[in-house]
């Protein structure tokens, strides 16, 4: 609660392609929940058509106002032609990277716990997967995705960095969320930030949290296991790059990469909580898409963001069972959409 009484503040970032469909539906979700003050604000690909930037001062400063920060999707084929024809051109992107790093989000957390009603709807056997529930902590706001980078000629370069301070921080959220163990992820066999992360890894396990079993795997081999094993993994904690893409794999333990969540936290703020999953191009304006990821999404918010952790569980059980009692929508092999799951989920609540 705000002083004097105020609602909740909550900015809304709807963005791009399926991303205000899947607003509009959290916000139903929202206004069944409880009672909040919003603020929706453009970003991505909508903020270039409107401002000619991706993120502007105005709509960053009302995320630091807000007490949570709930954004959809980023990205497009219209904004990829613009940059194909003039590589100088703003890139949608670059407003939810500017977005996580202005707000000192650091650490991504990608809850995998796939719904007992989705166990047959994932390409993996279900003998697999049961029992899986793990959580994939991403470092967030360094590495690879904000090293230098440019062209000299033929060439281009992107460079990776991390320093001691953010690896302490980003092992710290693992071992802190960890109830049985924690994997963490590198490439220290050929990386030299990947032998620094394992390092100081180990000295802030050995220091700091030496009841906490920790392992490591080499990213290739823990791309295998994931899908080999799953439920033998508790935290996952790696770098930006490798939790992108390691986190979109471990959707589809879920089903499809419609239903994960996640959470971008700081040392300060509410939070930012967005779907793992992009502005589906493919699928926007069908009325097609789900909306799980973002209502998962929402819980998160309600949970961490705002401190409403009845509200969040059973914004998560009405999704448990609204999928027991039959709902699919496309991705997962059926055929009901946006509205169809969102009325089912509301049914549920
Ligand atoms: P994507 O995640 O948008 O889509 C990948 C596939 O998954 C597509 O076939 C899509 O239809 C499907 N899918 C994704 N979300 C879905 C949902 N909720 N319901 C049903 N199907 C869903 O990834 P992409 O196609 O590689 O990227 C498209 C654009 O999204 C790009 O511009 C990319 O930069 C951007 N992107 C943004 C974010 C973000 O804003 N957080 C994340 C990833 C990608
Ligand atoms: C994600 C997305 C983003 C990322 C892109 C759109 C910048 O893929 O949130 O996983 O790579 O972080
Ligand atoms: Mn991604």
């Amino acid at each position: 609660m705000r002083p004097g009484g105020a609602l909740p503040l909550i900015v809304m970032l709807p963005g791009d392609g399926i991303g205000p469909e899947i607003t509009a539906a959290a916000r139903e979700l929202l206004d069944a929940v409880g009672d909040f003050d919003f603020d929706e604000r453009p970003i991505g690909g909508a903020s270039i058509d409107a401002h000619g930037s991706a993120l502007t001062d105005e709509v960053l400063e009302a995320c630091r106002r807000a007490d949570a920060v709930l954004l959809a999707a980023v990205g497009g084929p219209k904004w990829d032609a613009a940059v194909a024809a003039d590589p100088t051109a703003p890139r949608p992107e670059q407003g939810l990277l500017g977005l996580r790093k202005g707000l000192g989000l650091f650490a991504n957390l990608r809850p995998v716990r796939p719904s007992p009603a989705l166990l047959d709807a994932s390409p993996l056997k279900r003998d697999r997967i049961e029992g899986t529930d793990l959580l994939v902590v991403r470092e967030l706001t360094g590495g690879i995705y904000f090293g230098e980078s440019g062209r000299e000629g033929d060439t281009a370069h992107d460079d990776c960095a991390y320093s001691v301070p953010e690896i302490e921080r980003i092992a710290r959220v693992a071992f802190r969320s960890a109830r049985a163990k924690v994997t963490s992820v590198d490439k220290a066999n050929v990386l030299e930030t990947s032998r620094l992360w394992r390092e100081t890894v180990t000295r802030v396990h050995v220091e700091e949290f030496a009841d906490v079993p920790l392992d490591h795997l080499l990213v290739d081999n823990a791309a295998m296991q994931l899908v080999s094993r799953p439920a033998d993994f508790d935290v996952i904690v790696t770098e930006n790059l490798f939790g992108d893409i390691l986190s979109d794999e471990a959707a589809m333990l879920t089903g499809s990469l419609g239903m994960l969540p996640s959470a971008s936290i700081g040392d300060t703020g509410g939070g930012l909580y967005e779907p793992v999953h992009g502005s589906a191009p493919d699928i926007a304006g069908t009325g097609r898409a789900n909306p799980l990821a973002m209502f998962g999404s929402v819980a998160l918010m309600l949970r961490h963001g705002l401190g409403m952790a009845d509200a969040a569980a059973g914004v998560e059980s009405a999704v448990d069972r609204a999928l027991e009692g039959g709902l699919l929508t496309p991705d997962l092999g059926g055929e009901a959409g946006t509205e169809e799951a969102t009325r089912a989920v509301l049914a549920n609540l």
